[in-house]
């Protein structure tokens, strides 16, 4: 159906071979609980509406049926790899694609926040799934600013609530796709090093006065590992993960 994210209106728009299989559901709990690690890499599971959508650190993620991008991909990167880097990788992924439709810049909020003009438009999820990693996006599309969630801090936005056009999701998606292939195959064969430039120009944290896990000190950059720097009073520290807080 024209509007959907059904095969049909998707499959002739891909041209990698990232989303093959394509796993289609008008309805799901959850994209991430779609894909098992028997399927090849390349996997994706997408859904117009999750009934149980999970965001970071136990959250919920939720949007309107049939508005946004809700969707999971089946990654089996290399074991010389850090799997706690494809948060970056997907996230400058859908960074670039964001900034292919509107034509504005985006910023990521490390781990793993899109933003535009400082407002969050895509949360990546990735979780390691028996040998595989599967890694969730949720792009928030055609949202109205009542559809959105109230979120702390940066507040939410989607596409159409920044330039008021309504989109077809289907040729996002597929652009989406072939993004997140090309930086992982980057990242895939020369590590994180490779797209350290592109994520540092869009990081939105460095020079700030940030807390992360109950120790505040400015952000100093991302390192070339995917750890935040934070610079305190004590020295520089290397933050694996956790979540970014503005200091007020
Ligand atoms: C976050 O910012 O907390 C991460 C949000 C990830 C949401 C996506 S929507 C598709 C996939 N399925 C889920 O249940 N979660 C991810």
């Amino acid at each position: 159906m024209p509007g959907m994210l059904a095969p049909e209106e998707v499959g002739p728009l891909m041209r990698g071979r990232f989303g093959r299989p394509y796993l289609y559901a008008a309805e799901c709990d959850s994209t991430q609980r779609t894909l098992d690690d028997r399927l090849p890499e390349g996997a994706l599971a997408v859904c117009e509406a999750q009934t149980a959508g999970r965001g970071r650190l136990g959250r919920s993620w939720s949007a309107p049926p049939g508005k946004a991008i809700l969707c999971s991909l089946l990654l089996r990167p290399p074991s010389d790899r850090a799997v706690s880097e494809l948060a970056l990788v997907a996230g400058l992924a859908t960074a670039l694609t964001v900034e292919e439709a509107l034509a504005r810049a985006t910023g990521i909020k490390w781990p793993n926040d899109v933003l535009v003009a400082g407002r969050k438009v895509a949360g990546i999820l990735a979780e390691t799934r028996g040998g595989a990693v599967v890694v969730g996006i949720g792009l928030n599309v055609n949202q109205d600013s009542l559809d959105l969630p109230a979120i702390s801090q940066t507040g939410a936005a989607s596409l159409y609530t920044v330039d008021g056009r309504r989109r077809e999701r289907a040729p996002l998606l597929a652009a989406l796709l072939l993004n997140l292939e090309e930086q992982y195959d980057r990242w895939r064969g020369a590590g994180l090093i490779s797209l350290i430039e592109p994520i540092a120009a869009r990081d939105v944290l460095r020079g700030r006065t940030i807390s992360v896990s109950g120790t505040t000190g400015v952000a100093g950059g991302i390192a070339p590992d995917g750890r935040l720097v934070l610079l305190t009073s004590e020295g520089g520290k290397l933050v694996a993960s956790g979540e970014a807080t503005l200091a007020l």
